[in-house]
């Protein structure tokens, strides 16, 4: 591989991308029609010929102007990290040396890093972090982990072992009917659907009960539980939202994991989102009772930062990870001579990128400290742009934020699924919408480090702005 000018050349093109993202210039969201796109890439005719140099700088800057700019403060829409330097320089590291790093022999320098950020993250959760290679590991509870291709995925193997431990049966034997998966109401979708690809069935996926705001309800639990296992289900996990999807809601984990622990119930928590509050000392509380938890899922390639895709699936007893993909537990650092880890016992993945490198440096570009302020700034700023539109009279706020997120509806309009076409036909603001209490509800993810309230007082007028268009064209039938 040579770095030529054709890497001058991306370089440079990169440059003016940050640049006018930050400066907002263009638009946030553009959605050109995909024929429109391969023909202003030139597409055939690169994969025909290759590119020349020349070729490359166009192609870069073209591509650059169909992009998503996550970088642009009027972004608030998905729950995809806003990188900085580190993230985007562990990207290039890792896919420029293309060290697929699940065996350690090809990617000592990720796999190393690997164990450090997820002793990291053990060490945020309160459980007894993996001694580091060489230093010998005796067999015993210390907790586990695995960076995986992103949060699903995560899911996924985290119940696999909640399921390994329930029903060890079901590697060999397939799953019984009887096996249950309890879920929040407001559950992400891959909760279910890793329910679903393990076997159990959709129906077996059952909601939990839940409260008025659609948490958890802690005192209803039992009894859904006792009336479950009366009629003969076995419960393979209980899983608890530490940030749901929708509105960001934080379930009472401490009232659930009491309840599992007591009755010896696999206990799951979905932080994928709302994890990163353990950077930040006031949110903090809001996690009480992860520690609780037999597993955990906890996204870099959100609130952390980092490029997607980068999460980690979590353990208090890394025997029950190490044991997920096959009954005979193989325990990682006991296997053979190994001067490091080897990590592919524990996911999905054959092949693995280096995802420690992307969250490491994304960490490591301005400290965990500036993270945790990161994070703590866009709560108080979702907290704050709730009470601005709260004071709107034709604005209605769903919930007082936990998160970054808010749900929002423009009260005179009825159908807020329009309105956020409109916006996005408009392409200056990028906002999404979801359904929540049985209503969809406007949604801010505010994930961009330089959003202020300008941008949402700025939004919320191009709301009353396309609002009063689409009346208007549907007054005159237009
Ligand atoms: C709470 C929660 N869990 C899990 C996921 C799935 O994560 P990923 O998008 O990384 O697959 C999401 C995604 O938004 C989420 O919000």
């Amino acid at each position: 591989m040579q770095l030529d000018q054709r890497a001058d050349a991306v370089m440079e093109a990169l440059r003016g991308y940050f640049d006018s993202a930050a400066r907002s210039e263009g638009q946030t969201i553009r959605q050109s029609p995909a024929a429109e796109i391969l023909e202003a890439l030139d597409a055939e005719a690169g994969l025909r010929d290759g590119f020349s140099a020349d070729g490359w700088a166009r192609f870069a800057e073209r591509y650059l102007s169909y992009v998503t700019r996550l970088h642009d403060p009027r972004y608030m829409a998905h729950q995809s990290a806003v990188t900085n330097f580190g993230g985007f320089a562990g990207g290039v590291l890792d896919t420029a040396v293309n060290n697929p790093m699940a065996i350690y022999e090809m990617g000592p320098a990720a796999a190393a890093l690997e164990v450090f950020v997820l002793n990291w993250m053990i060490e945020k959760v309160g459980w007894t972090p993996m001694p580091v290679p060489p230093q010998s590991a005796e067999p015993g509870s210390y907790a586990g982990g695995v960076l995986t291709h992103g949060g699903s995925l995560a899911q996924l193997t985290a119940l696999l072992a909640a399921r390994a431990h329930s029903a060890p049966e079901s590697w060999e034997e397939g799953v019984s009917d009887d096996l249950v998966l309890l879920v929040p109401e407001e559950a992400h979708y891959s909760a279910k659907r890793a329910g679903a690809i393990l076997g159990l069935g959709a129906k077996s996926v059952r909601a939990l009960p839940a409260d008025a705001d659609m948490r958890v309800d802690p005192d209803r639990v039992p009894g859904f539980v006792e009336s479950l296992i009366d009629d003969g289900k076995r419960i393979m996990a209980i899983v608890g939202n530490a940030g749901c999807t929708s509105a960001g809601l934080y379930d009472p984990l401490d009232e659930i994991g009491q309840f599992c622990n007591a009755e010896g119930h696999w206990f799951h928590v979905d932080g994928a989102h709302g994890g990163s509050a353990l950077l930040v000392e006031r949110l903090k509380p809001l996690m009480r009772g992860l520690e609780r938890a037999d597993s955990m899922i906890w996204d870099g390639h959100k609130l952390l930062r980092a490029p997607s895709l980068c999460a980690a699936v979590l353990v208090k007893d890394h025997r029950t990870l190490d044991g997920a993909f096959a009954q005979d537990a193989s325990y990682l650092f006991h296997e053979k001579d190994n001067p490091g880890v080897d990590f592919l016992g524990r996911s999905v993945e054959c092949t693995k990128a280096g995802l420690s490198l992307r969250l490491f440096a994304t960490l490591a570009t301005e400290g965990e400290r500036a993270i945790g302020d990161y994070i703590d700034s866009r709560t108080q700023l979702a907290v704050d742009a709730a009470q601005l539109i709260d004071t709107e009279p034709d604005f209605e706020v769903a919930i007082r934020p936990e998160t970054n997120i808010v749900c929002f509806a423009y009260s005179p309009h009825e159908d807020q699924l329009t309105i956020r076409n409109a916006l996005i036909q408009d392409g200056d603001f990028y906002i999404t919408t979801t359904e929540y209490r049985g209503r969809r509800w406007l949604r801010f993810a505010l994930m961009n480090p330089d959003t202020t309230l300008d941008q949402v007082r700025a939004v919320l007028d191009r709301i009353r702005s396309v609002a009063k268009g689409l009346s208007e064209a549907s007054a005159t039938g237009a």
